[in-house]
């Protein structure tokens, strides 16, 4: 490549440590820049590495809003290393004509297994019995050691039915025998709501009815604390409450207040409100499945998250063989024009 074809490359930063081949086929195509300690940058680090670059690879701890975007306005393209965008303030994108993406479906089944994974062990008592046998309490077998809650032919209730809820809900349905309802702004249409086996009902309802609850909706102001003290108390002492969603759609001050209380039987989290924070209430309790936000954290899935972020950057700045068409954008309008 000659110098002037190389000074015509565009610069984008990688805002955290991802894997090295994924780096190196954006060093194809970009004079790149990373973040090889991981650091998390304050926004204004992070405003003045971006200065001057026309992409961004972000994860999604990596907050994009209107301040950052005015000061670094050669940015073109945001792209987002997770399908959730709560951390990308995407109409401030789309109003400076930054387009942003992000990297839904190729997660889709690796989430919902690890939310069945929650689902059963915060019925099953799984990491308490973990707990109380490396903790040399087990002397004997005894009849009621651990009683749980079983899933099988149990009522599993989804809120937030998009992909990874329908997932969630075959492997219910077709796996467990389960019952399954849920709740969504929209209705599936009947023939998915038939091969799922699954009911449309209200927010109520599926509160009443659930005898494990799993919250799969994207975080927003909308969503904030969608399950509190209120919907909490509506739920059956017996039921599980599972969060695969984001930290914030849950409030976990009332979430543990009421685990602590046994208002609900059990909960099983991978995302928390401020994490890597979690609430000291929920840190002390037994009935809680605690887990550092890897519902997508297979190999296999994490580089095809990392690739298709990359097949996203590289198109929307304009190179490789789909330039000008990134395969997931948030923001497609940006692409009409
Ligand atoms: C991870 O949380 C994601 O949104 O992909």
């Amino acid at each position: 490549m000659s110098p002037e074809q190389q000074a015509k490359r565009p610069a984008v930063l990688v805002c955290r440590r991802v894997f090295p081949e994924v780096v190196e086929r954006l060093r194809e195509h970009f004079e790149v820049e990373t973040n090889d300690e991981d650091a998390d940058w304050s926004p204004a680090q992070l405003a003045a590495r971006l200065r001057g670059k026309q992409g961004a690879y972000t994860m999604p701890t990596n907050r994009i809003d209107a301040a950052l975007l005015d000061a670094c306005p050669e940015l073109r393209a945001v792209c987002n290393m997770a399908v959730g965008f709560n951390n990308i303030d995407v109409a401030a994108c789309t109003a400076r004509g930054v387009l942003v993406t992000n990297t839904p479906d190729v997660l889709t089944e690796t989430t919902a297994d690890f939310a069945f994974a929650l689902v059963l062990a915060a019925a099953r008592r799984l990491t308490e019995g973990e707990h109380y046998l490396r903790g040399g309490r087990w002397t004997s077998w005894s009849f009621d050691t651990l009683l749980g809650l079983d899933v099988h032919g149990a009522t599993l209730g989804i809120l937030g039915m998009g992909r990874i809820g329908q997932a969630i809900a075959r492997r219910g349905a077709l796996g467990f025998g389960m019952r399954v309802l849920y709740h969504n702004r929209s209705r599936l249409d009947a023939a998915t709501e038939s091969a799922l086996g699954a009911s449309r009902v209200s927010k109520e309802q599926l509160l009443r009815e659930s005898d494990h609850l799993v919250l799969v909706v994207p975080y927003s102001a909308e969503t904030h604390h969608a399950i509190g003290a209120a919907e909490l108390a509506l739920m059956k002492p017996s039921a599980t409450l599972t969060n695969v969603a984001r930290g914030g759609v849950v409030d976990d001050a009332a979430l543990a207040a009421a685990l602590r209380e046994r208002r609900i039987a059990a909960a099983a989290l991978d995302v928390f409100e401020g994490e890597p924070a979690v609430h000291p209430g929920l840190l002390a309790l037994d009935n809680v499945v605690l887990t550092p936000h890897i519902a997508s954290a297979s190999l296999r899935t994490r580089l095809a998250m990392a690739n298709l972020a990359a097949d996203n950057l590289i198109a929307a700045l304009g190179r490789g063989p789909q330039a000008g068409r990134p395969p997931t954008p948030l923001n497609p309008e940006l692409l009409r024009g």
